[in-house]
C-alpha cells in the first residue's frame, strides 16, 4: 500500500515538472530533487492543495500563486562582497593578472546575480582599483523579479555587512530605512534575463562569476554547466564560483585551478 502511495505521489510530482516545463522553460528536474521538492510542498500546503496537480492548477490560474512558486524555487539570498576574503584575492591576484595580460577592457559576467550585490561589488572593486576603464559588467538571472530589484538598487543594512566602512560610505546614500547604491556604477552593469540550464552563453569573457547556484542542481545539470562556462571563457579567463562549489577535476572542462574556488581556462 505505501509502495503504491508513494508512486502515485512521485507521478504527481513527475506530472508537475512536465507542466512546469512546459509553461515556464524551467526544469525542476534539473534541480536537486529532495530539496526542491521538500520547499515546493511546504509551499503547495500551505495553500491547501492536496496534489502537485491541484497545485498547478492553482498557479495557473491566479498569478500571485505562479510569483511565490517562482520565488520559492529560485532562492534569492545575496550579499555583498559574500566570502570577503574570495573577493580579497579577486582583487589581490585574478584581477592584476587578468589586466596583466595587456587588456585594458575586460568582459566580465556575474551569471545567476540575483537582486545584484554580486555584480555591484565587482563594479566597487574595480572602480576602487581604478580599473573600469571599459570594461563591461554582464549580470543575468532567471529570476525577472530579482532582476527589477537589482536595478532599483535599494538595499538593507545587514546585506551591507561585509562591505568595507569607507567603501560603503562611497557608494551607498541612506534613504529611510534603506541604502540606496551608486547611481553612476549602477549603469556600468547591465542586467539580463537568462535561464543557464537552457539558454546560449555569449562567449570571450574574461571572467564569469557564477556562486551558490551550482549547489542547487543535479551531478549531470552542473557538468554541462561547467562545460558551457569553459567555452565562453577566452584561453585565460577565470570561472569563480562559490565557497561550497569547489570543482573536482577541472581538467576535464579545460580549467585548471588558478587559486581556490577560482579556475583559469587552460591556454591552447
Ligand atoms: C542564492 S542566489 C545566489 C546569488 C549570488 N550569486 C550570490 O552568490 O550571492 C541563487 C540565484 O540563482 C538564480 N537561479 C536559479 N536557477 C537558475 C537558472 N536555471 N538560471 C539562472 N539563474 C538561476 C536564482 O534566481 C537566484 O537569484
Amino acid at each position: 500500500m505505501k509502495e503504491h502511495e508513494n508512486e502515485v505521489l512521485d507521478q504527481d510530482y513527475i506530472g508537475f515538472i512536465q507542466n512546469v516545463k512546459r509553461s515556464t522553460g524551467i526544469n525542476l528536474a534539473e534541480y536537486k530533487e529532495t530539496q526542491m521538492k521538500r520547499r515546493l510542498t511546504t509551499l503547495r500546503l500551505k495553500y491547501g492543495h492536496q496534489t502537485f496537480s491541484s497545485f498547478y492548477e492553482g498557479m495557473m490560474t491566479d498569478k500571485s500563486l505562479m510569483h511565490e512558486f517562482l520565488d520559492r524555487m529560485t532562492i534569492n539570498v545575496s550579499e555583498f562582497w559574500r566570502n570577503p576574503n574570495r573577493w580579497e584575492v579577486l582583487r589581490d591576484n585574478v584581477l592584476p593578472e587578468l589586466f596583466g595580460r595587456g587588456s585594458t577592457r575586460l568582459k566580465l559576467w556575474s551569471a545567476a546575480c540575483s537582486t545584484g550585490e554580486e555584480p555591484y561589488t565587482l563594479a566597487m572593486i574595480l572602480a576602487e582599483q581604478n580599473l573600469f576603464r571599459s570594461s563591461t559588467i554582464v549580470a543575468t538571472d532567471i529570476d525577472d523579479g530579482a532582476l527589477a530589484k537589482a536595478m532599483q538598487g535599494m538595499y538593507l543594512e545587514r546585506s551591507l555587512k561585509d562591505v568595507p566602512k569607507a567603501v560603503a560610505a562611497k557608494y551607498f546614500t541612506e534613504e529611510g530605512s534603506l541604502y540606496r547604491f551608486n547611481e553612476q556604477l549602477k549603469k556600468e552593469v547591465r542586467f539580463q534575463k537568462q535561464n543557464l540550464l537552457t539558454d546560449k552563453f555569449d562567449t570571450e569573457f574574461d571572467l564569469i562569476i557564477c556562486r551558490n547556484v551550482m549547489i542547487y542542481f543535479t551531478e549531470e545539470a552542473k557538468h554541462k554547466l561547467y562545460q558551457k562556462f569553459a567555452d565562453s571563457l577566452k584561453p585565460g579567463g577565470v570561472l569563480f564560483v562559490g565557497s561550497t562549489e569547489q570543482i573536482f577535476n577541472p581538467g576535464q572542462y579545460g580549467l585548471e585551478t588558478a587559486e581556490t574556488f577560482f579556475y583559469r581556462k587552460i591556454r591552447g
